[in-house]
């Protein structure tokens, strides 16, 4: 029986009826690949739709790890064998194109509703949804700048060990993405190359303003999921429709593809020190840190602000909370978060259905914008962390979804970057990864914990995107019939 992806809940993987789901779909979808380092190959194929399609074939034989051998690769790995290499494709909607393929009507487009301010659909480059997205393409890294990225490769390798140090990248590693690049550079031309190298904290994995990333996740499979009374006020299961659907480009009822977002953020780590020091005084003298963990929605040790003003140091952080404890009724705003962290954005835990009203079916409709996030910083760090570069250093941002119209797209543009979000005029963009021209003031409690609330001008821009995107993340009989 094909699989059901209506099915609301996460999946077991060890169950034997999803196996031909899993062996007919990439890795790192429903499950990251966890390795530390990882190559990001953006090519542009010459121009010859069969050379293309046997470069495509070839990359695929060689490379490309379905989500039944990521699964054997880490049962290998906790054996005591070496970590292998991972591997995954996508193709933008050019690079289709050229393989010869017709994208069906509504591929990729937006189904629900709210939608986004102005249309994104997956037919067309990320350049082209700039004014969407506040981005500027002119500023983008060379590669990305002419929107015409047909694929990208992705290569993974090596775990933290100890002393873990972010700069190691294993031999083995740059050695596989060389041999790649050269066999890309028959068919193809290789425009674009980005090294993520996995910051840490003792055994966290950090980005680069220093806060542990990677806490909040959709969990699709059971193994993901947090024990009953650890989600009483959140619930992290997503079912497998959250991400993935059917492939249409190929006659088969277990075969499932996901659409790829890739975007290359720059941060402005001495930029964000100073306005985490100016909010602090300005907000009366609080401590520094308490000051940027409003911007995020949590401590740098991943404690919610929600819950407490200083961090708690539990590990794992917690994550079974809502803004219900602190919803910001109107005309109040939130006394802990305020509505534009980062976390509070990206992830409102039912902030939209308390403002506006709404119950069950605006609920849902919130957590149906959820994404698979697989992001991995790039660039180099003093070992603490303690230096405070303006720039080169980032996020190689990643994530999977049904639709970047509905998904990603609308997370930026209609939560992130909307200064109007729950709370017209008065929430201002993301602290982190708002883009675009400040328009309206932020409020802030003033202090933490404080019912009085603050406006101040709304910060400056500390994250920048340089180049990126849309792709989709073909099914292996796809990739394996060409
Ligand atoms: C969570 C940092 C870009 C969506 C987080 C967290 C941090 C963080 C520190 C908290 C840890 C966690 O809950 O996992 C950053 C930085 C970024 C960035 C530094 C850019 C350089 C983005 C982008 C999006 C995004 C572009 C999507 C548009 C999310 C989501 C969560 C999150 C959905 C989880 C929220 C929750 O469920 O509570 N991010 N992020 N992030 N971020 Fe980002």
């Amino acid at each position: 029986m094909p699989v059901d992806l209506t099915h609301p809940d996460p999946i077991d993987l060890a169950d034997p009826r999803f196996q031909p789901l899993l062996e007919k779909l990439q890795g790192n979808i429903l499950k990251s690949h966890g390795r530390d380092y990882a190559m990001h190959s953006f090519f542009r194929f010459r121009g010859d739709p069969a050379a293309a399609r046997r470069l495509v074939a070839e990359l695929t034989r060689r490379y490309v790890t379905s989500a039944a051998e990521q699964e054997q690769q880490i049962a290998r790995f906790k054996a005591g064998h070496e970590q292998e290499l991972f591997g995954a494709l996508m193709l933008s909607a050019k690079g289709m194109k050229l393989l010869g393929l017709t994208l069906p009507a509504g591929f990729g487009e937006a189904t629900l509703q709210p939608a986004t301010s102005a249309p994104v659909s997956f037919a067309n480059p990320m350049k082209d949804a700039a004014a969407v997205f506040a981005d500027q393409p002119d500023q983008w890294d060379a590669g990305y700048r002419g929107g015409d990225i047909d694929g990208m490769l992705l290569l993974a390798m090596g775990h933290a060990e100890e002393p873990y140090d972010a700069d190691a990248i294993p031999t083995a590693l740059l050695d596989a993405a060389k041999d790649a690049n050269a066999l890309i550079d028959g068919a193809a031309e290789v425009v674009a190359f980005e090294i993520g190298q996995q910051q840490r904290r003792g055994d966290d994995a950090v980005e680069h303003f220093g806060f542990i990333d990677g806490i909040s996740q959709p969990a699709l499979v059971t193994s993901d999921l947090p024990p009953p009374q650890d989600r009483t006020e959140n619930d992290p299961s997503a079912g497998l429709a959250l991400a993935l659907l059917r492939d249409p480009f190929v006659r088969d009822d277990d075969a499932c593809g996901s659409f790829f977002v890739f975007r290359k953020l720059e941060q402005n780590v001495r930029l964000f020190r100073d306005e985490e020091a100016r909010l602090a005084a300005a907000l009366g003298g609080i401590p520094r840190d308490q000051a940027g963990a409003m911007m995020v929605g949590r401590f740098q040790d991943g404690t919610p602000t929600v819950l407490a003003g200083a961090p708690s140091g539990a590990s794992p952080p917690v994550n079974n909370f809502s803004y219900a404890v602190d919803p910001g009724t109107p005309p109040a705003f939130p006394a802990k978060c305020p509505f534009h962290a980062h976390i509070r954005k990206t992830n409102p835990r039912g902030d939209i259905g308390r403002q506006f009203g709404g119950g069950a079916a605006v609920d849902e409709n919130e957590r149906q914008r959820r994404v698979v996030r697989r992001g991995i910083t790039y660039g180099s760090r003093d070992n603490d962390l303690g230096d405070a570069p303006s720039g080169g250093v980032g996020l190689l941002f990643q994530c999977y979804q049904s639709s970047i119209p509905d998904q990603f797209a609308f997370m930026q543009n209609s939560w992130a970057n909307n200064e109007d979000f729950v709370r017209p005029g008065g929430s201002g963009h993301d602290s982190i990864i708002g883009q675009g021209p400040r328009g309206v003031e932020q409020t802030w409690p003033g202090p933490w914990g404080s019912n009085a609330t603050r406006k101040l001008p709304g910060q400056r821009q500390l994250v920048t995107d340089k180049g990126g995107e849309f792709f989709w993340t073909p099914s292996m009989p796809f990739l394996q019939s060409l």
